[in-house]
């Protein structure tokens, strides 16, 4: 993954004991192909050394207010000029204290107090030291200041104790960071996405379904919500995780979708229908699991109602996608389907190239043709998918 390529991000690491999650953060920030500078409290030098942190980052590593190695040796003002962004983990009470307050007293207090770039913390405090008046004052303070703050996690401490104060892990503050250098076309946007497949119950342990991960519909829901969008996805079995704040409900059946996204749908701004929905169930499920015999079983199958179709159909629609996985003919068919179910977008890919895998590639298909979007990670098209959905909707906010 290169999501971060070009871009410098500096992580302040302060006195917690989750600063050893730090050097996990900037291992994952490096992989993604961020210049990663690192600013060091004295606190936090005693949890985890400089060498760990230069060895990691491949950069030298900041202390020192008085640092003379920068030209002018301003290297408060110089770590984070072309800075992306500035992310303190762990945040410790005390450091957030010395934020809201706008205190400046060693090298990292005094470089966040002169960015201009955008500022992210992750706290990481016992329970009673997070709960206290002064340092939710204090943290309140920081969101006012539009200073992102990432988590507290809930749950066991390093003192023993059970409660919110935890870090959040390595990998979810690296996916914060990501999305929170994405641009926000949709913000105040309500996204409503199926995602997965459908089982379609033939007895109480046999079912209909087919081989979607539910990949595709999850990366769209994180690319949206990166997007500053407000997403609500309805899944059908499958293991995927929920990216933070998407909301989500589970179904199992094509019927059940179709009741979840009537309920859901009301102020929705945008509908992408990305679940792979069974065409067909059985008739009628058998009550008691059915045995077999030597003579042929036949199948009664009933037709599913068409879920995107029936929203798009609506006098209230809101702006439909859909998706179009093919096996041959792409381009007819999805275009076809495009017309047939009157959306203004649908999304078409053959199933060789992304049902079921980490990559897709797609093409994409309106009233102006077909756009072919660059082949890659799911969420990499996704991202392309939501920003050309941005670009249709309101063409002044891309
Ligand atoms: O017609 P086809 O099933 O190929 O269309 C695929 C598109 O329609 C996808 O966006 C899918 O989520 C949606 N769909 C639906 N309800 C169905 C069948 C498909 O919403 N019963």
């Amino acid at each position: 993954m290169t999501e971060l390529s070009g871009k410098r991000i500096v992580v302040g690491v302060t006195g917690g004991v989750a600063a050893y999650k730090a050097a996990e953060l900037v291992r994952l920030l490096v992989k993604a192909g961020a210049a990663v500078d690192v600013a060091l409290t004295a606190a936090g030098s005693r949890f985890v050394g400089a060498a760990t942190f230069q060895a990691l980052s491949g950069r030298p590593v900041w202390t020192d207010l008085w640092d003379a190695r920068p030209d002018n040796g301003m290297a408060h003002i110089e770590l984070t000029r072309g800075a992306a962004a500035c992310v303190i983990a762990p945040a410790t009470a005390d450091f957030i204290a010395k934020l809201a307050h706008g205190l400046a007293d060693d090298l990292l207090a005094t470089l966040c107090l002169a960015r201009a770039c955008p500022l992210l913390v992750a706290p990481a405090m016992n329970r009673q030291m997070w709960e206290n008046p002064p340092t939710q004052r204090n943290i309140a303070q920081l969101r006012a200041d539009g200073v992102g703050v990432l988590g507290p996690a809930s749950g066991e401490q390093a003192c023993g104790e059970e409660g919110l104060g935890r870090m959040l892990e390595a990998a979810e503050i690296f996916e914060e960071i990501v999305a929170a250098l994405q641009p926000k076309p949709l913000a105040g946007r309500r996204v409503l996405l199926t995602a997965g497949p459908t089982f379609e119950a033939l007895d109480p342990v046999r079912g209909i379904t087919n081989s979607s991960s539910g990949r595709m519909g999850f990366a769209l829901a994180r690319a949206f919500r990166d997007a500053g969008a407000d997403v609500t996805v309805v899944a059908g079995p499958t293991e995927m995780p929920t990216p933070r704040g998407v909301a989500r409900v589970d179904v199992v059946s094509a019927l059940d979708m179709r009741a979840a996204v009537l309920q859901a749908l009301p102020g929705q701004h945008i509908f992408v229908g990305v679940a792979a929905v069974a065409d067909y169930r059985p008739a009628a499920a058998a009550a008691d699991k059915i045995k077999k015999s030597a003579a042929p079983l036949t199948l009664q199958l009933a037709a599913n109602p068409d879920i995107l179709a029936e929203v798009a159909a609506r006098p209230d629609a809101p702006f439909c996608v859909g998706f179009a996985a093919e096996s041959r003919d792409l381009a007819a068919y999805a275009e076809g389907k495009r017309q047939s179910k009157k959306l203004p977008l649908v999304v078409g890919n053959l199933v060789a190239d992304g049902l079921g895998g980490e990559t897709n590639a797609v093409t994409l298909f309106d009233a102006k043709g077909a756009h072919p979007l660059p082949p890659g990670e799911k969420l990499a098209v996704a991202r392309d998918i939501v920003s050309h959905i941005a670009a249709m909707i309101d063409p002044c906010t891309v």
